[in-house]
Formats: C-alpha cells, structure tokens, sequence
C-alpha cells in the first residue's frame, strides 16, 4: 500500500506539472481525487490494513492530499498567469497609434450672417427679440397697417393655417409684440425662419429675414439712414456705396429701399446687379403711426424707424453663391466651404 502510494504521489504530481491549460488541470483533480479517482479507490483498500498499519498510511494519505492541493494551487496560478499574458501579448495595442478624428460640424452660412448681424446691432445697443413661427393674423397684418382686403397682402403668398393662423410672411410680427410688452424707448433685433407660397430658383417657401426697429423721442430719417450705413459699411466694407431709394410698406412712412453698389462687379454692371450697378438689400421706413395705435403707443412723443432684409440673399451677395437651393439641400461639400 505505500509503494502504490509512494508510486501514485509520483504519477499525480507528474500530471499536474504536464497539464497545460485549467481544464486539463481539473481533469487531473477529478481523476486523482473524484468518486472513482485513483486515491478514492486505492484508499477502499484501507479497510484490508491492519490496525497498527492504518494510522501510518492514514496519515501518508494526508499528507499526499495536502502536497496535492498546494502543487494544484501552484500550477493553477502558473497557468492563471500564462494565460494573462498570452492574452495581453494578443490584444496590445500601439497607444502611439494617431487616433481616429470624428469630424466637427460648421456653422450653416445663413446662420453666420446672422450672428454677423446680430453682432453689428448688438454694438449699438439693439435687444435681440424672437416671435412664434405661427402667427395670428392680427400680428402678422392687421397690427402692421395690413387689413383685410389690403393689397398689400397679394404681395405676401401666405400660407393659412387656419383663417386667423398663418406661417408668418415675415418678421414683421416681432415689431407688434415687442412693443406691446414694452415702452419706448426700445431697440431691437430680431431674426427668425419665415414661410411664402413661393419656389423657384430665387425663392424658397421656407426662408429667413431679420428685422430691426428702433424707438424713442425725436427719431429721424437722418438716424436711419445713418444707422443703416453704418451697418452696411460693418457688414460689407468701408467706403461702400449706399443709395436710399423711395418706396412703399403699409407699416412704414416714409418708406424707403436700400441698394448698395454691386458687391460682385464694384458698380461697373454686371448680371448680378442686372447691368445697374446696384443691388437692392433691404426695406425700411419710419414706423407709421396706424402700427403704434395698435400698439398704444403715444403718436405725438414717439417716433422710430424699422427695417427688413431677406438672410438667404444677403449671405448670397456675401459669400458669392449663385444658386439659393444650395442653402436648403445640406450638401456637406458645400456646407464645409464655411
Ligand atoms: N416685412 C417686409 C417684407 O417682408 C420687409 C420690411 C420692409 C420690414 C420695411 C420692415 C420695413 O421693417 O420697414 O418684405
């Protein structure tokens, strides 16, 4: 019995060095110590021993089972081990690899003239104000002198929403609003996306313009014309010519049309400018008195002037783009040149 022992220590500890990976190890575990494991039956022959023999090899036994257990411990780790580093020699990675840029987004042209704008205003005391998208039509006309009926609303190609709710056709609106929250004097800003019944190649039915408006005690024409030209000599260069030409709005009056000289061709005439030499860019006009009625504001302290311009058309004339679609179709290839 202790040869077979001394034998089997021998053969156990052999297998466990020769296992190469848990599994193996484990069968080597089961093998030796499972049900019908070779120490299992080979200790079914205790029962032959004599009595002085048995504590001797009882005790063998332990001391096999304790040396099984820490070699099994060792080997384990040992393998616990290799197999960690096989893992990490796998999976490395170059941390010095140049990383996989995600791409940033810019900002859409008519939203840079638009901040451009703002800016300008800004610097000279103007409030930025925004309206709603719908729009009743008591701001959207009735408010802004444009009854039912008028004429002036054939200019604008509405899209009725229901008989009193409109997209409004304009910014306009901002202008009522504002001043039926607050009372002179008051500066403001106010660009928003505005919707016409209108699409070809220089019109879109979703567009956006920005409107300005200023009121106080002795306002003039003189403070429009000098606050647009300063504007328009910020936003497009110094020494740029301005013209102010005579024109109609029912919210304004007088009313006036501004052109600045041709930004493509310097005056010369081109096709842009239709051979003028002249682009038109914006409407003005100081406030009419119909449109500070509906508002309650006093006619006899009060006046202001206000003003109008399409975004999409003024980033065009900016940045030298010819075909408004490109605006509303997100091309990245176009969108990325900003
Ligand atoms: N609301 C006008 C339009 O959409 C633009 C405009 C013209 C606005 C003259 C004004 C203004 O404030 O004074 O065509």
């Amino acid at each position: 019995m202790k040869q077979r022992l001394e034998q089997l220590q021998q053969d156990v500890l052999a297998a466990l060095l020769k296992a190469d990976d848990e599994k193996s190890l484990q069968d080597v575990k089961v093998g030796f110590l499972g049900k019908k494991g070779t120490l299992t039956e080979l200790m079914k022959g205790m029962r032959d021993l004599s009595a002085d023999e048995r504590p001797m090899i009882g005790s063998l036994v332990n001391t096999l089972k304790d040396q099984f257990e820490s070699s099994f411990i060792e080997r384990q780790s040992i393998l616990r081990q290799q197999a960690i580093d096989a893992k990490l020699a796998n999976e490395k990675i170059d941390v010095t690899l140049p990383g996989r840029r995600s791409t940033s987004g810019s900002k859409h042209p008519v939203t840079l003239v638009t901040e451009e704008i703002v800016d300008i205003f800004s610097r000279l005391g103007f409030m930025v104000e925004e309206g709603p998208e719908i729009e009743q039509d008591f701001y959207n006309f009735e408010a802004l002198n444009i009854p039912k009926d008028h004429p002036a609303r054939d200019m604008q190609d509405t899209f009725y929403i229901t008989d009193d709710l409109v997209l409004r056709t304009h910014t306009s609106p901002v202008q009522i609003r504002t001043m039926m929250r607050h009372k002179p004097p008051v500066r403001v800003i106010a660009p928003g996306t505005v919707y016409r019944r209108d699409s070809d190649l220089t019109h879109s039915p979703m567009f956006h313009q920005i409107e300005g408006f200023l009121v106080d005690e002795k306002v003039t024409f003189g403070d429009l014309k000098g606050i647009l030209t300063h504007f328009l000599n910020e936003f497009f260069g110094e020494g740029l010519a301005v013209r102010f030409r005579p024109s109609f709005f029912p919210f304004t009056e007088p009313s006036a049309e501004v052109d600045i000289a041709c930004v493509i061709c310097g005056g010369e005439g081109c096709r842009v400018c239709s051979k003028t030499g002249w682009l038109e860019i914006l409407g003005c006009g100081m406030i009419d008195p119909a449109v500070f009625n509906s508002v309650d504001y006093d006619t006899e302290a009060y006046s202001g002037f206000a003003f109008g311009m399409g975004l999409e058309r003024i980033a065009m004339l900016k940045y030298g783009v010819n075909d408004l679609r490109l605006f509303f179709e997100n091309d990245l290839r176009f969108l990325k040149q900003f």
